[in-house]
């Protein structure tokens, strides 16, 4: 556990899965969370176990991050609301998958719509507190697929790929103003969204994992904390693998 009282932290997509665990992380060292969204019912029971968790202060902000002017006011909404801002964790994603000849456009936008310019928005948003916050960092979940690549992730693989080269961008911009920017790319993690595949998908998956089982929300969570925390402050822009072995 590491020691985050007097640090506020944003989290998207904390509803449930793998957001929700680094939010609970987070908590139990103390962090105050602004929790972010679009499945408010899910949200209200992650900022109940928050703040079981040891959250001194926990609330929901409900916005797309696929909104530009949205992700610009939930920033600033922040800030007020809690004084500063010294973590900023990328999590929202979604995965449509579809073979590349029958990819829609619209299923295409929407997947980098979220997963990549989602993480642009906030990024950008956050820079100025970030930046005032001395030593703060950022996060983004990136994936296994954005750097092997994987049949039927077209815009899944390529949104994620991009987020990776985005994080070392930033991490170089940032640096001289003392912000880190990490990714953490998970292999097969077992959350509501890997298990709405196909059963013939997740076997095959799982055989490609050298240490023999999935990946917990747990596993990222607490590669997440590590990276949020001043115990990693000489890494940035690296691409974390919490992913069992599944690539090298
Ligand atoms: P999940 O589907 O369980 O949780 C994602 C959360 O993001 C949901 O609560 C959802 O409501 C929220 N969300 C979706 N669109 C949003 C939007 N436009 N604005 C705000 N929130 C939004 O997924 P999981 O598995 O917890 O994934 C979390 C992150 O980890 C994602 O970025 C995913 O791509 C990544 N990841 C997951 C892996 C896995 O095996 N589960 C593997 C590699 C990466």
């Amino acid at each position: 556990m590491y020691d985050f009282k007097g640090k506020v932290a944003l989290i998207t997509g904390a509803a449930r899965g793998i957001g929700r665990a680094i939010a609970l992380e987070l908590a139990q060292g103390g962090a105050a969370l602004a929790l972010n969204d679009v499945n408010e019912a899910a949200a209200g029971e992650a900022i109940e176990l928050a703040v079981k968790a040891g959250s001194p202060k926990a609330k929901f902000y409900k916005f797309d991050v696929a909104d530009s002017a949205a992700c610009d006011g939930a920033v600033s909404a922040v800030v007020e609301e809690f004084g500063g801002l010294h973590v900023l964790v990328n999590n929202a994603g979604i995965s449509i998958d579809a073979l590349l000849m029958r990819f829609k456009d619209e299923d295409w936008k929407k997947t980098l719509d979220i997963n990549l310019t989602g993480a642009f928005h906030l990024m950008r948003s956050a820079s100025r507190p970030l930046m005032k916050a001395k030593g703060a960092s950022i996060v983004n979940i990136a994936s296994v697929v954005g750097e092997m690549g994987n049949a039927g992730q077209a815009a899944y693989s390529a949104s994620k790929g991009a987020l990776i080269a985005l994080t070392k961008t930033v991490a170089r911009e940032l640096a001289s103003r003392s912000v880190r920017v990490n990714a953490v790319a998970p292999g097969f993690i077992d959350t509501p969204m890997t298990q709405a595949l196909p059963e013939a998908a997740r076997a095959k998956m799982f055989e490609a994992i050298p240490l023999a089982r999935l990946g917990t929300p747990q596993d990222i969570a607490d590669c997440v904390a590590w990276l949020a925390s001043e115990k990693s402050s000489y890494v940035t822009g690296a691409v974390i693998r919490v992913n069992g072995g599944m690539y090298m």
